[in-house]
């Protein structure tokens, strides 16, 4: 077995990670912490893994050599203290931004702050498993994904990988999301009676995650929208392009075929008939499935490029278990097959 501990444990995506490693095969969760709620059962604020784990939360200082330790802290946490994470872990997967970016002036430029530790920029793997399986598989630490950027990048990334988008064009993307993106800390804008019902644009541009998709599909336009709405769990975007002249429906069928072929959770949903003809990310809240879709206006070349995730899910700890199995040599899906719930 191997031992694992989770550093921010009491948070949103640290919680979703307790609840897929305590279901994992090979992983044994040795220590999760929180400063906030030391001492507690890891139930009394999970509540969904009542009678599933005796584990209770310790203060970070607490932590003992472990072979994975996962860090799920606020952005900024973990390249502050890195050196020190490092020393008690031979792998690590950081969940945040810390290490999402190859280098450090583009870390500055989208951060607006020089990154603290530039020299380990480089020794972190993107953990995307469907565009860097092979990296993944020799890494010894590996950064989380945006949970934006991973609907973005998956949505239009088997057109890209086929050649079928005039990338000059530059990619828009709108971006819906849920309330839980924003963490268990709570803020005005989280209120209640202020998030509720909405549809909230906040971002027009200028979001953070444009640079993980910038990176990982070469695309030098690239501008995300995202709007809050009424949900707690998901994230879909949809993603509008120009294909190449002559691009035919049927050249995406294929590019996309064969993209959710050789990705276990990859699924393309284009139905012409009921409810769910095209993603919806509903029915994907606690799965590590990412639903593809598309539609293309071969008069005009106009693609519409669609992605539904979990976003504490594929967007984040999904993902990272998903790489955690690649980095250590297990079955990709190991842990991660729950298909979601419908209705
Ligand atoms: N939410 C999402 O959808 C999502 C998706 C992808 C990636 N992410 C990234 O994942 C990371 C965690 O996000 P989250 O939503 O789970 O956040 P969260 O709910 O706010 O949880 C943060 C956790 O970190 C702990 N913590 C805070 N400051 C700390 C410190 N200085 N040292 C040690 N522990 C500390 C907190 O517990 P105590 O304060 O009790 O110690 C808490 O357990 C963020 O960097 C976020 O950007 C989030």
């Amino acid at each position: 077995m191997i031992r694992a501990s989770i550093v921010g444990a009491s948070g949103y995506t640290g919680g979703e990670l307790l609840r897929l490693l305590l279901d994992h095969p090979h992983v044994e969760v040795q220590q999760i912490t929180s400063r906030t709620y030391a001492g507690l059962y890891a139930y009394q604020v999970h509540p969904n893994l009542r009678k599933r784990t005796r584990l209770k939360f310790v203060v970070p200082e607490a932590l003992e050599p472990v072979d994975v330790l996962f860090l799920a802290l606020p952005h900024g946490e973990a390249q502050k203290r890195i050196e020190h994470w490092a020393s008690l872990a031979t792998y690590i997967v950081d969940l945040s931004a810390d290490f999402r970016l190859r280098d450090a002036e583009t870390y500055r430029r989208w951060y607006g702050h020089d990154h603290a530790a530039p020299a380990w920029l480089d020794k972190f793997v993107y953990g995307l498993p469907e565009l860097y399986r092979e990296e993944l598989r020799q890494a010894r630490y590996v950064s989380g994904v945006g949970c934006n950027a991973t609907a973005t990048i998956l949505a239009i990334w088997p057109a890209v990988r086929a050649g079928l988008v005039a990338l000059d064009q530059g990619l828009v993307a709108e971006i819906k999301v849920g309330s839980s993106e924003g963490g268990a800390t709570p803020n005005p804008g989280s209120h209640h009676p202020e998030r509720a019902n909405v549809v909230r644009t906040y971002a027009p541009f200028g979001h953070r995650h444009t640079a993980e998709v910038i990176q990982a599909l070469g695309v030098e336009k690239v501008v995300l929208t995202m709007t809050s709405v009424d949900m707690v769990r998901g994230a879909m975007a949809t993603v509008h392009a120009q294909v190449r002249p002559g691009v035919t429906e049927r050249d995406l069928w294929k590019a996309y075929r064969a993209a959710v072929n050789e990705n276990p959770f990859l699924r393309l949903v284009k139905e012409r008939r009921g409810i769910y003809r095209v993603p919806d990310p509903k029915i994907l809240a606690g799965s590590n499935y990412a639903d593809l879709g598309f539609a293309l206006d071969e008069t005009t070349g106009h693609l519409v490029a669609m992605a539904a995730i979990d976003n504490l899910m594929k967007g984040a700890a999904g993902s990272a278990v998903q790489s955690m199995n690649l980095m250590l040599g297990f079955d990709e899906t190991e842990g991660l097959t729950f298909p979601g719930l419908h209705p």
